[in-house]
């Protein structure tokens, strides 16, 4: 093992722009186990009175989330809320055509909003344009959000919700890029189905958010014509843009993988010039934002179709090391893209491509999870432009990569900071050199760290906490500058006050 060398070089002065706490969103589809055996669960001794296991809203909350977004993905372009809503005996029993699984409808929109509140998260709905029309669309919003006196609404109060949920983000479907999704559609069909949705859906209530489609990947030949096209038509009546993205190792190499957040960011950067192009050849004010609301490693392999069975074990993958590190970065990004990049949900919460999983009797926390609750809790205020200048690490498919990738935030008010470090090199330590270069003094408070010796390290229900975020030594800040050896396969976070 050798030793490399980094400069982290922070400003409290030099910053991008306010962290939006709706990145750390996300998302629960009816897909295998995520609401049923993951949210819901009436039968479990682990159930609250709405049927919910405690132990995963615990964990939920643990977490700050700040949205959840539901209830799809692939199947929300076979769904019709109806199914999902009144009293339950009467709710249909259905061939749910994504997932290839039945489903029960024993949790729809009702039990979302009951769920949200539970974890004080902000709900996310999606509207169906596959199967759906922008009348059913329309009429869900009233049905959420107009205050009781019309139809679909007096239908919400006869259900038990007399107040509005004021569901203030809404998805205008899901990858309807893709030819795996139920009513596909190019992007001239889409963009014009979801302009005339969304009107409907405005004028229900004005005050919501829409997000338009985008590429449901990077590697979609479509990609980003679709975004461009689409974003072309719909523009005035959209507020976000949305990205899907799912990580994996797989030629299982580990360099390269441990490098995904140059992919990420290149990812971001072409999607934020579509956005900048559609703005100037429409020459309008209106802007629109990023939403990343599927992100997560997914690639090994399980299975993805139902059987037409209840909430089967559909891709419930293990997370090792490497793949927390990975989520480490992509939360980096999040940080280093906030200008643009106003939302994002991690895909999903619970058991579903999930680093959280649940047995009748327990749950499972991978790696990641720790990762994420660390950024989720402590990045608050603004980014902060940080300047690495580090030694290289050698990688296939991207060439050098900087051995470390950093993030940081800084709380004005609070006079708080925090600030995220992944050593991406396999192999070797590095020694960081970090310097403040506002010239005032600093005090780390707290430091964490996530590290292992083998990237393919994971957690097990036989030894479920091999791998968590432990607390560490507070490195002493000398006049503006520490230094701190940062071991190979690692993720440090510290806290920063000024004194
Ligand atoms: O999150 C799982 C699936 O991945 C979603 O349903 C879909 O939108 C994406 O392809």
């Amino acid at each position: 093992m050798t030793t490399l060398k980094a400069q982290v070089l922070l400003d409290t002065n030099r910053t991008i722009a306010p962290i939006s706490p709706l990145l750390f969103g996300g998302f629960a589809e009816h897909m295998g186990r995520c609401i049923y055996e993951g949210i819901y669960d009436p039968s479990s001794p682990l159930a609250d009175e709405c049927g919910f296991r405690t132990d995963v809203l615990q964990a939920l909350r643990d977490q700050a989330y700040t949205l959840i977004r539901y209830p799809g993905g692939n199947f929300l372009s076979g769904y019709h809320w109806l199914d999902g809503v009144g009293p339950k005996h009467l709710r249909p029993r259905r061939r749910e055509l994504a997932w290839q699984s039945i489903e029960t409808n024993q949790f729809g929109t009702n039990e979302f909003i009951e769920f949200c509140s539970a974890i004080q998260a902000a709900p996310m709905l999606g509207v169906n344009m596959g199967t759906g029309d922008i009348q059913s669309a329309s009429a869900l919003v009233e049905y959420c959000n107009a205050p009781v006196g019309s139809y679909w609404s007096d239908l919400r109060a006869s259900h038990g919700y007399r107040e509005p949920h004021n569901v203030r983000y809404w998805c205008v479907g899901n990858e309807m890029d893709g030819p795996w999704q139920i009513g596909h559609l190019d992007a001239a069909a889409y963009g014009n189905k979801a302009l005339e949705a969304a009107k409907m859906m405005k004028w229900q209530d004005p005050g919501i958010k829409t997000v338009l489609c985008g590429s449901s990947s990077d590697g979609m030949l479509t990609y980003p014509e679709w975004d461009r096209v689409a974003l072309e038509i719909a523009w005035e009546h959209m507020d976000y843009l949305s990205m899907h993205y799912y990580a994996g190792n797989r030629n299982n190499d580990t360099s390269s993988y441990l490098a995904s957040a140059l992919a990420f960011e290149r990812y971001v950067e072409t999607l934020e010039g579509t956005l900048r192009y559609v703005k100037a050849k429409r020459r309008s004010k209106h802007d629109i934002f990023l939403s990343w609301d599927e992100w997560q490693v997914w690639y090994k392999g399980d299975p993805v179709q139902g059987n037409w069975t209840e909430a089967p074990h559909l891709a419930e993958e293990t997370y090792n090391l490497e793949d927390a590190l990975v989520v480490a970065q992509w939360l980096n990004v999040f940080l280093r893209k906030s200008h643009v990049l106003k939302i994002a949900c991690v895909a999903q919460i619970v058991n579903v491509i999930s680093w959280l999983q649940t047995r009748k009797d327990g749950l499972l926390k991978q790696p990641s999870y720790y990762v994420f609750k660390l950024v989720s809790n402590l990045a608050r205020g603004s980014a902060l432009d940080v300047a690495v200048k580090a030694d290289a690490v050698e990688t296939r498919q991207y060439g050098p990569a900087p051995a470390l990738d950093v993030s940081a935030s800084f709380d004005e008010e609070r006079q708080k900071g925090a600030i995220f470090i992944v050593n991406r090199s396999p192999s070797d330590a590095v020694d960081a050199q970090l310097t403040w270069q506002d010239g005032k003094a600093v005090q780390v408070e707290e430091a964490w760290q996530l590290t292992g010796s083998d990237p393919k390290e994971a957690n097990t229900w036989e030894n479920p906490e091999r791998l968590v975020a432990k607390s560490i030594a507070a490195p002493v800040v000398d006049g503006t500058g520490t230094t701190l050896r940062l071991p190979p396969l690692s993720f440090t976070v510290l806290t920063t006050r000024v004194k």
